[in-house]
């Protein structure tokens, strides 16, 4: 099948040698194509998207990728501002948590209430997942799974070796750890990458303060909350974590951690369960090489970052082909599929438990129980929008850099931060995160 782009490609190129031109295959319509912008780089998240392409290509759609790499989609960020501003949106895109509703509140996304409707989503769908995908009571962004991010990963044959199990706590973590120092190992691998130190602090907060204190924090970003001895905790456990990390952590891809963890150089890493999904494309299998156990003192919580492709209206002339992507998205099949590679877990509270490995179990176990149990992901923009997000991450890296700053310094610059945000936005996180 010739594309109306190849066929003046080949035009070109044959009247430039002389030859007869090329003649279009007899195709009534050339097949429809979805360009695709997303951060998924790695070889499980390009094999997940590969999932949904090859659906969307039985449906005669062709899912043509836009892929930039950066942990957490900091590049793609970039990218689709940039490409906004120069009219070039593409049809779809990887617009996650509160960023949906900063894009759908300028009029840029497709509203598809219709698939929707036709796919029973406010049935099927968890509740905090159809709250995410909808914008002023319209649906405007299709949900893929949902990731934990206080999930530890440890090298199973090392701890075994060293007669060690996972951590349930940081206590118990703050006990095992010179022994795994000792045989050699990086006790918690770790990267200096902002993103990536706002998650370690994330479910460091979680573990102190539950999700309460952590909604209080980043969603509503209380100064109140600051002052609580529960913040001085967290900060001062990562401070005293970095003993337990490489000498000095540098910025490093989470790929890179989660191969260190596999090698056995390091023993655990904390880290959204996409980990599980490279660490099984790598071969390696669960309770053999690697396990995953809730981050040390979360068990009963759920961190979560729920992935999702929203589509830019533009002219609507791609309207039906992104309806069928988010149609397809939401399907049991596809969602089975996409999640057991992806390392999250389906967004639907009818998925078939008997399919999911003990971790994907745990996990969405955890998530079903509803908004108490959950915390909304801040370095995933689950808990607030990219700028407060940007800001919040800064100042905790920061102080996670700086050996010399107190948790009373962090406490009261990100006091200034917060007065400054809500200054800038009225209590518009609150408004949107009761
Ligand atoms: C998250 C995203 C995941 C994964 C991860 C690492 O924001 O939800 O799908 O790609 O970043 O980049």
């Amino acid at each position: 099948m010739l594309r109306l782009v190849d066929f003046k490609r080949c035009a070109l190129a044959a009247l430039l040698a002389g030859l007869i031109p090329c003649v279009p295959a007899q195709t009534a319509t050339p097949p429809e194509t979805l360009q695709v912008l997303h951060w998924w780089t790695s070889a499980s998240e390009r094999k997940a998207a590969n999932v949904l392409a090859s659906r969307l290509a039985e449906e005669g759609v062709t899912w043509q990728d836009a892929a930039i790499p950066g942990g957490a989609g900091l590049g793609a960020g970039k990218v689709l501002r940039s490409r906004v501003l120069a009219g070039q949106a593409p049809e779809v895109t990887q617009i996650i948590g509160e960023s949906i509703k900063e894009w759908a509140g300028i009029g840029l996304l497709l509203e598809f209430d219709n698939v929707a409707v036709a796919g029973r989503w406010a049935q099927v769908l968890s509740p905090t997942v159809y709250a995410l995908v909808q914008h002023r009571g319209h649906v405007v962004a299709a949900p893929l799974g949902v990731h934990r991010i206080n999930t530890l990963f440890y090298n199973r044959p090392l701890l075994e070796r060293l007669g060690l199990k996972p951590p349930a706590n940081w206590a118990e973590f703050a006990a095992m750890a010179p022994r795994l120092k000792a045989a050699g190992a990086v006790p918690l691998a770790q990267s200096a990458e902002p993103w990536q130190v706002a998650t370690l602090f994330e479910n460091l907060v979680l573990a102190e303060g539950g999700p309460a204190l952590h909604r209080e924090l980043f969603v509503r970003q209380s100064e109140a909350a600051l002052a609580d001895k529960r913040l001085v905790l967290a900060l001062q456990r990562l401070r005293t974590l970095k003993a337990w990390m490489s000498p000095t952590v540098q910025e490093r891809p989470w790929t890179d951690l989660v191969r260190q963890v596999q090698r056995g150089e390091a023993a655990m890493l904390v880290m959204g369960d996409w980990a599980k999904g490279e660490l099984l494309e790598s071969g390696a299998v669960i309770d053999g090489g690697f396990g995953c156990a809730p981050a040390p003192g979360t068990a009963s919580y759920h961190l979560y970052s729920v992935d999702t492709l929203t589509m830019f209206a533009s002219d609507y002339t791609h309207t039906d082909a992104q309806q069928k992507l988010a149609r397809i998205a939401v399907q049991p099949a596809v969602q089975a599929e996409y999640n057991a590679v992806k390392g999250s877990v389906s967004v639907r509270r009818d998925a078939d438990l008997s399919k999911m490995d003990a971790c994907a179990r745990d996990s969405w176990t955890a998530f079903m129980q509803g908004a108490a149990q959950q915390a909304p992901s801040l370095a995933h923009r689950m808990a607030t929008d990219e700028t407060r997000k940007d800001v919040i991450v800064a100042e905790i890296h920061r102080y996670f850099l700086d050996d010399k700053a107190t948790p009373a310094d962090a406490q009261q610059r990100l006091g200034a931060i917060f007065r400054a945000l809500r200054l800038r936005g009225g209590q518009k996180a609150a408004a949107i995160n009761p």
